[in-house]
């Protein structure tokens, strides 16, 4: 973590729009460099909590960021009229999800343009940092300019790579910045803030539309990583191969790389399904053929298929089955289960008429909003009330609490000893040792 280097000068308030994940990281980060920040959402009981010192998101160590400086540096507010007028730079961070067709709803973002042309008062900075589809600045610039033309601002690109569970570390010690801007003021401004004692790493200095184009193609690229050694993962399960050692055996090569080369039941979460489906629009709108992404895509979608398979090669007759289901959120150290694999399987589950016991350390109270508790569906307060009874668990994140579970006690408590590993948790010999039916993905 970061703290504010008094060599640096603060020469510019910052307004940071939305407490999401991204928003509220952000704004948290600026404040505890020494930025006077205000953050704003439209959500006013988000506000109210962030103003006792609570956060609606799980993410490790944003509590301590708030706590440390709200009153000093931090500022939140439900006003409109306060972030956009006290502001010189004001970070874009509201969502951007899919329209039922795979384009981004950009309604969000035009929302957001309408509310700063009421209330610019003098030259502004206006920052993109949700991801966005290609011109999207140009829209944003044309919505003010029709509301307000005499507005005086400039329009920038930042897009941001922070990933959920590490938002803190990775926006203090990001692996680049990428700055898109149109102008040679919006250009010092944010040379200014991202300077080089604060962020030590390359900057990508580019024009807003490339900027743009840099987000959806590096999170196309990882989603692509990813759906391949899935690929792999199901013909290794084929030819009797385990996936893991493929993986490391790709990997160690440095043009390749290990990151996102772990097979397992695909990705979730709010950024890729839908940047990589916006990317595909983008391409369908301009004639080019993005179908290498529409097949990561179906590859992807086809996940769930294969551990429903598994889940019913271990089982033979799900029905009445009491399955724990280890893990909701799309990925440790979160709370977030937007597009979440897990969410896909229990609805499936249901279908076929098992009982679920389910189990997150952080997102259960999330997933509570769209599968309420009922005669199918408990909620369980730790690993070993999830698997009392149960006929088999299946795991569908990653936490490491799940990889240090004390196995031996937990096959006691069930009714018959079968995991299903969606995430290649488990060393497959040891566990089976232990006497359980075993069945990881991509492997013998
Ligand atoms: N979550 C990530 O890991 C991540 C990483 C990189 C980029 N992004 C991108 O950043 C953007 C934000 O993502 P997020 O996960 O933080 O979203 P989020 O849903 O967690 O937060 C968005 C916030 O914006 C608020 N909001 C909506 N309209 C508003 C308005 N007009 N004025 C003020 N507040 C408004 C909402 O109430 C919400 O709190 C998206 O475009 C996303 O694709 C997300």
């Amino acid at each position: 973590m970061s703290a504010g280097d008094s060599m640096v000068k603060r020469n510019y308030k910052l307004g940071v729009v939305g407490a999401g994940y991204v928003g509220l990281t952000t704004a948290s980060a600026f404040a505890d460099l020494g930025y006077r920040v205000i953050c704003y959402d439209s959500d006013k009981n988000k506000i109210e909590l962030l103003r006792r010192g609570k956060s609606h998101i799980y993410e490790p160590g944003i509590e301590e960021l708030i706590q440390k400086n709200y009153g000093k540096t931090l500022f939140f507010s439900d006003s409109p009229a306060e972030v956009y007028s006290e502001s010189d730079v004001i970070f874009v961070c509201v969502g951007t999800p899919s329209l039922p067709d795979g384009r981004p709803d950009l309604s969000y973002i035009e929302a957001c343009a309408i509310e700063i042309s009421k209330y610019l008062n003098g030259y502004k900075l206006i920052v993109e940092k949700s991801t966005v589809p290609i011109r999207t600045a140009e829209w944003i610039e044309r919505t003010i300019k029709l509301y307000n033309p005499s507005a005086d601002f400039d329009i920038a690109s930042n897009p941001e790579f922070l990933r959920e569970g590490t938002a803190i570390r990775d926006f203090f010690k990001p692996d680049r910045i990428v700055i898109g801007m149109s102008s040679e003021r919006a250009k010092k401004i944010l040379l200014e803030i991202y300077n080089e004692k604060d962020f030590v790493c390359p900057k990508v200095v580019t024009d807003v539309k490339t900027a743009e184009v840099i987000k959806h193609a590096s999170n196309s690229f990882l989603a692509l990583k990813i759906s391949y050694i899935n690929m792999i993962a199901d013909f290794c399960e084929k030819v009797g191969v385990d996936v893991d050692k493929v993986a490391e055996g790709i990997g160690l090569d440095k043009r390749i790389g290990t990151a996102f080369l772990k097979a397992g039941i695909g990705w979730g979460g709010s950024c890729f399904p839908k940047d990589v489906k916006a990317f595909i629009k983008m391409g369908e709108e301009v004639q080019v053929d993005f179908s290498l992404l529409k097949v990561a895509h179906d590859i992807n979608e086809r996940r769930i298929a294969v551990i429903l398979d598994k889940i019913k090669k271990a089982l033979w007759v799900v029905k009445g089955k009491v399955i724990a289901i280890w893990g909701l959120a799309f990925k440790p150290d979160t709370d977030d289960i937007r597009e979440a694999p897990a969410l896909k399987i229990i609805s499936e589950l249901l279908k076929e008429g098992a009982k679920l016991n389910l189990y997150d350390p952080k997102a259960m109270e999330n997933t509570k909003q769209i599968f309420p508790e009922s005669e199918s569906i408990r909620y369980a307060e730790n690993l070993e009330k999830s698997v009392t009874g149960a006929h088999a668990i299946v795991i569908a994140t990653e936490w490491g609490e799940f990889k240090s579970a004390d196995l031996r006690k937990i096959r006691e408590l069930m009714i018959t000893p079968i995991i299903i590993d969606g995430r290649n948790i488990f060393e497959p010999a040891k566990v089976r040792e232990l006497g359980y039916l075993y069945f990881p993905i991509g492997k013998p």
